[in-house]
């Protein structure tokens, strides 16, 4: 039997899996978005910017076959917090959902993080996405901001 694990994502390798997941996390944490084919053009560019980027680690999760998750966790800076955590992605592939790769994946995001001196992690996560606030929720993390939004009449672009 392969072993999981948790690698470094190897670009351009892991290229077209890692795009796979994406209209699944964006179409079901944004309510009404259709993911496009220029918007994963532009998601991959962002990847291929991020490869190799001290400031951006990118992982997956790996049977050996296939990649079957990814971790994309990314070291921000604001007025606040020059020296910030934050994890732009996490997934994994529903056929191996519930056996604690999620948590492992957000493990090795705080892991990474606090070998470069990080001592805070944020995320923001869609209100309705249960399985992810309950993954927070249970690493714990808690609420610290609210993002709220509100339909307004669009007269001209
Ligand atoms: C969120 C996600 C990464 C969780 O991955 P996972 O591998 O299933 O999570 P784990 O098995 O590590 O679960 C850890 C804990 O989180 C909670 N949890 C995870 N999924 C849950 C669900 N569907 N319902 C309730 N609790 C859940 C449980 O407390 C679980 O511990 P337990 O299994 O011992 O009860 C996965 O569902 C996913 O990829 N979703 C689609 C992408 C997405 O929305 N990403 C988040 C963007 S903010």
């Amino acid at each position: 039997m392969m072993e999981m694990r948790i690698r470094a994502l190897q670009w351009p390798q892991d290229r077209e899996a890692v795009l796979s997941f994406q209209r699944e996390i964006y179409e079901t944490n944004f309510a009404g978005f259709v993911l496009t084919p220029e918007f994963l053009r532009e998601y991959s560019s962002l990847l291929r910017r991020a490869v190799g980027d001290r400031h951006e680690g990118l992982f997956v999760l790996d049977d050996g076959e296939t990649v079957r998750g990814f971790l994309w966790v990314a070291i921000t800076s604001t007025l606040v917090d020059p020296w910030c955590g934050y994890i732009k992605n996490i997934y994994v592939a529903p056929t191996h959902r519930r056996q604690g790769w999620g948590r492992r994946l957000l493990e090795r995001a705080e892991g990474w993080l606090s070998e470069r001196g990080v001592s805070c992690v944020e995320l923001d996560c869609t209100v309705g996405n249960e399985a992810a606030l309950a993954l927070y929720e249970s690493a714990g993390y808690s609420t610290c901001r609210y993002r709220m939004s509100k339909r307004c009449d669009a007269k001209g672009r």
